[in-house]
């Protein structure tokens, strides 16, 4: 027999819906879905605390125990990112062990562990903590192609992770580009070695060969397959659930899960799927075998396409792609799994924005100090040289990367109190984890993009047909491409040209374009200006106003694409004015400070 992790409150909606699911649309099928005798059901971590408290004004927390409430008879798994937890660096011991115990308290039974590089040293403190607080821990690697990424070295630390105290195993092929006989040869070499405790298989439709991967797994006498509901699933999701219990039946494999029950859950996640139709994304919908030449996991497809979008460059995407193997190779193969998909991916963006290692992300620097963990292969000397300059030495640690934090959950839990929000140790936690969008949800002044009786909203037009930058607003006439429109405006929010609407946030100039160049004054000053270099938020401004600076000194710190970049001040001077402030979005171009 074969039981089945069912994905669909989590990976389904993070792969296929931008991790827009609200609780509100989980809560009417929680009873279905705990009726079918699912071997677990994944609800919460990975991408699903961040998009809570940044996009849906949700307290992660309370959807953790509304689910637990309303599916008292599965077992419950988060997503756990070892050392990084929900988020991408690296947090302290105790703020891990403390997570852990929360999570626990609120209805997370199962701990699925992975560290993105690997690194066996980041998953050791929360499998012991999951054990100390009575959970099931789940050892997990990720899986990845690459000259240094053979069966063995699979199969030799899936059985450190056993010896590690790990309940159960698993293999997690976040690109959906296992093959049936790399699967094959994984598990069996682990049941061959005498591994005993159960293994998991995750994979995503990505490549269009998982169904034969899993049926292989079965084989080589896999425990577990992770599914979801087929009505949330596409080629970046899951195999579908009801496709892989009807592929086992009658077989050895056989799930015996009543297929009656799962076709009331795939007719209302049908529902599901339509009420949140401004989300999808027909490139998240098509099998793509290239993810076994450019390994880009599917949720990073998603985001990474929104993210080129909103950064007015969607046409840069397969430069993007094809950019991303060749940063892997220069990082030492890591496979591409938040977070280590967020540095490459954002590296790589960069790279075909402003030039190969023309701008380095923090992100990369903390990478290559070993602060992600050890990367999986060689990193050669030129390479750190570049990153990390001459002295790279110095700078590289060879410890495990909490080894150098302090303890911060007391610390924390005092700033808290200070502002007046209380004490309560989940608040404290989001507060650590996320303390620019954490603190902006607790204290109440998050917004939701949207809520589930406001859908469905209007799908924003395809790409081809999107405006950039009209010059904008001209007495109800707007320039495109040197072409004049008339224009009226609707409510603020939406734009009609020649019939068409279109969002206003695609159509608002930069303030660089909103000068009219002629009119601009051909003084020294004009270089002084140092702008965004891209949409964002600018979490940080390190510098005040009349401070001397020299060239290279961080003047922000600008979060784009969910990581850090240092804006820097282009030449020594002193700060005659900072235009920005702490926490506010930015559009390419826009000035935020002025040097003299
Ligand atoms: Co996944």
């Amino acid at each position: 027999m074969v039981e089945l992790h069912d994905q669909t409150f989590r990976d389904a909606h993070q792969s296929v819906l931008a991790t827009r699911l609200r609780t509100e649309d989980m809560l009417p099928i929680c009873s279905k879905m705990d009726e079918v005798g699912f071997h677990s059901l994944e609800v919460w971590g990975g991408a699903t605390f961040d998009v809570a408290i940044r996009y849906l004004n949700e307290d992660p927390w309370e959807r953790l125990s509304t689910l637990k409430q309303n599916m008292p008879n599965t077992p419950l798994q988060m997503l756990e990112r070892a050392m990084n937890i929900v988020a991408y660096r690296s947090y302290p011991d105790d703020i891990v062990k403390t997570f852990i115990f929360y999570a626990k308290k609120n209805g997370c039974d199962n701990f699925r562990i992975f560290d993105a590089l690997n690194d066996l040293r980041n998953m050791e403190v929360p499998i012991k903590t999951v054990k100390d607080v009575g959970g099931h821990a789940q050892g997990s690697l990720c899986y990845t192609i690459s000259p240094i990424h053979t069966v063995e070295r699979y199969v030799e630390d899936f059985k450190k992770l056993e010896k590690m105290g790990c309940d159960s195993l698993c293999i997690k092929d976040m690109a959906g580009m296992i093959s049936p006989t790399r699967a094959y040869d994984i598990i069996k070499g682990c049941k061959d070695t005498g591994i005993k405790i159960p293994i998991d298989l995750h994979s995503h439709n990505t490549s269009g060969m998982t169904g034969l991967s899993y049926m292989r797994a079965c084989d080589a006498g896999i425990d577990i397959l992770d599914t979801s509901i087929s009505s949330l699933t596409g080629s970046t999701g899951q195999p579908p659930t009801e496709s892989v219990v009807a592929a086992l039946k009658d077989t050895e494999f056989d799930t015996g899960y009543d297929m009656s029950i799962l076709m009331e859950i795939r007719e209302y996640f049908q529902e599901v799927w339509k009420k949140y139709s401004h989300l999808h994304r027909q490139a998240a919908m098509r099998i793509d075998p290239s993810v076994t030449v450019h390994q880009v996991p599917g949720g990073m497809l998603s985001n990474l396409v929104f993210q080129l979008e909103q950064q007015g460059a969607g046409d840069k995407y397969d430069e993007v792609l094809k950019e991303t193997p060749e940063v892997r190779k220069d990082f030492g193969y890591p496979p591409l799994v938040t977070p280590s998909s967020q540095v490459v991916g954002v590296q790589s963006v960069m790279n075909v924005l402003f030039g190969r290692y023309k701008k380095i992300t923090n992100d990369t620097k903390e990478y290559f100090r070993g602060m992600y963990g050890k990367p999986p292969g060689e990193i050669s000397e030129e390479m750190y040289k570049k990153i990390l300059g001459p002295n790279w030495r110095d700078e590289v640690i060879d410890c495990r990367p909490s080894d150098m934090l302090e303890p911060q959950f007391k610390k924390r839990k005092d700033e808290l109190e200070e502002k007046g929000l209380g004490s309560k140790p989940e608040d404290v936690l989001t507060y650590a984890i996320y303390p620019e969008i954490g603190l902006r949800f607790l204290k109440g002044e998050a917004k939701a993009e949207f809520t589930s009786d406001q859908l469905p909203l209007k799908k924003p037009e395809e790409k081809k047909e999107v405006v950039r930058r009209p010059e904008f607003p001209m007495d109800g006439k707007v320039k495109v491409d040197g072409t004049e429109y008339d224009v009226k405006m609707k409510s603020g929010e939406t734009i009609v040209v020649n019939g068409k609407e279109y969002s206003i946030s695609v159509l608002f100039p930069s303030s660089k374009d909103k000068q009219n160049p002629k009119n601009k004054p051909k003084v020294d000053r004009e270089a002084f200006k140092v702008s965004a270099p891209m949409l964002g938020t600018i979490l940080r401004i390190p510098v005040n106003v009349g401070e001397k600076v020299k060239s290279g000194d961080t003047i922000a710190v600008l979060e784009a694409m969910k990581m850090e970049n240092d804006i820097t001040s282009p030449r020594d001077g002193a700060i005659a004015s900072i235009n920005v402030k702490e926490g506010q979005d930015v559009e390419e171009g826009d000035v935020i400070a002025v040097l003299e």
